[in-house]
């Protein structure tokens, strides 16, 4: 008997956009199939969807079921934030001024700025302190809309301040109504007591794979381990060394690659069959096709390459028709994207990558989810997946990038479970 176990009912939406499809990464034209229906609700039980149909089909078939009233507005899956910084300590506005006047972001952590100063802010604060910090932006992002959220460690870079963020991460996700993913970031730069003296460059890396990684595998504090792949910070050898000794313990391998340069990262990337590669703003042709004719997800991140002032963005719509993978994420850190309200990535996505309004919610739904091994489990309205959705204050799928910068999210559910509802 279908109402035997509680089932709620989401009705009444002037617009459902499924993102249903295989369970994998959408790739090339598939991209721009969005599952865009008119009069469709879900049905959900517990923390799963267990039909999308009309409304009417819905209510004859669960006539005692609780009823969520979407008011003539868009039903959509939740979205997948797959690449953040978010556990950190304060903000760094003072670059942002330092880059205006000319000095490179690369030439800033040349000075011992730039994360190296986030560093030494993480590594000052205590454990609480860090959690409310992240608990209070974990919200922001979960209220635009966002119910799986990936997160870095990474402003430690030491074995315990690595530990110490990723064991902050673990704790947060028993804190609010988000699915978190953790990714062991721990070569993120090289830090400077180590990058001021003679091998150390070596002995950081050394103890990384020998150190940092077994640790993180042996708590399972993380599931992917992450690489700054880019001239200046980790070269492409040493990339590969990292992350082939983070696979050993079982840490998958994903890599900020290309991002200001272009080093040969992306190459890396599809080679090692990376989970994705990220980034990629100055990726060359070859990486290009590499990645397009491999299974790692081309995580985009329009909203750094925004704020930092480049001018310059990654070529999406070549990875699109060479048949790659797109996601979008944003990339949320405190120097290059201090970045909250999620759907401006959307926004960027159309008006600065030149994506499609389908193309942009197929990348910040089922193909981050794809970045984070979750595409059978969440990013789609379909039976089966996690009951992830979100009511979004407008009528068509392709007003949510359009009103750019408003917060239009009514309301979201994580498992079933509301995050944040207004009437
Ligand atoms: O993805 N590129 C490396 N990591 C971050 C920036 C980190 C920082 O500046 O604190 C990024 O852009
Ligand atoms: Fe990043």
């Amino acid at each position: 008997m279908a109402d035997a176990v509680p089932t709620t009912l989401f009705l009444n939406a002037a617009q459902t956009i499924t993102c249903a499809g295989p369970g994998r990464a959408r790739r090339g034209a598939e991209m721009a199939e969005a599952g865009v229906v008119a009069g469709a609700g879900v049905a959900v039980q517990g923390e799963r969807i267990v039909a999308v149909a009309t409304d009417d089909t819905l209510r004859r078939s669960y006539p005692n079921a609780a009823e969520v009233d979407c008011g003539r507005r868009l039903l959509a899956p939740g979205f997948v934030d797959s690449h953040t910084h978010a556990v950190f300590g304060g903000a760094r506005f003072a670059e942002q001024e330092l880059r205006a006047s000319g000095v490179p972001y690369m030439e800033i952590a040349r000075r011992g700025g730039g994360i190296h100063s986030s560093v030494r802010d993480l590594r000052a604060r205590n454990d609480d302190e860090l959690l409310d910090l992240t608990v209070a932006r974990l919200g922001r992002l979960a209220a635009g809309g966002v119910t799986t959220i990936e997160v870095k460690s990474g402003y430690g870079l030491t074995v315990h301040d690595e530990l110490r963020t990723l064991r902050i991460i673990r704790r947060l996700a028993g804190e609010g109504p988000w699915r978190l993913v953790a990714t062991c970031l721990g070569a993120h730069e090289i830090p400077l007591e180590y990058r001021d003296r003679p091998g150390g460059r070596e002995a950081w890396i050394d103890t990384l794979c020998t150190e940092l990684y077994p640790q993180v595998a042996a708590e399972r504090l993380a599931a992917f381990a992450d690489v700054f792949c880019e001239p200046g910070v980790f070269t492409v050898d040493e990339a590969r060394r990292l992350l082939t000794a983070a696979r050993g313990y079982g840490l998958l391998p994903k890599l900020h690659a290309d991002e200001l340069h272009d080093g040969g990262a992306a190459l890396l990337a599809a080679d090692i069959g990376a989970a994705s590669a990220d980034h990629l703003a100055a990726i060359a042709p070859a990486g290009m096709t590499a990645l397009a004719a491999s299974d790692t997800v081309a995580t985009l991140l329009p909203a750094t390459m925004l704020f930092l002032g480049t001018g310059r963005q990654a070529p999406a719509r070549q990875l699109i028709e060479a048949g790659g993978a797109v996601a979008l994420a944003s990339d949320f850190n405190p120097g290059t994207s201090p970045l909250q309200s999620f759907p401006l990535v959307l926004t960027l996505g159309v008006s600065q990558l030149r994506m499609s309004a389908a193309e942009v919610w197929i990348a910040a739904t089922v193909n981050g989810a794809a970045a984070l091994g979750l595409a059978t489990i969440t990013g789609q309205l379909a039976v089966g997946y996690r009951a992830d959705l979100a009511i979004h204050d407008v009528e068509d799928y392709r007003e949510l990038p359009y009103w750019f910068g408003e917060r239009l999210c009514a309301g979201s559910w994580m498992d079933g479970r509301a995050c944040h509802v207004t009437p």
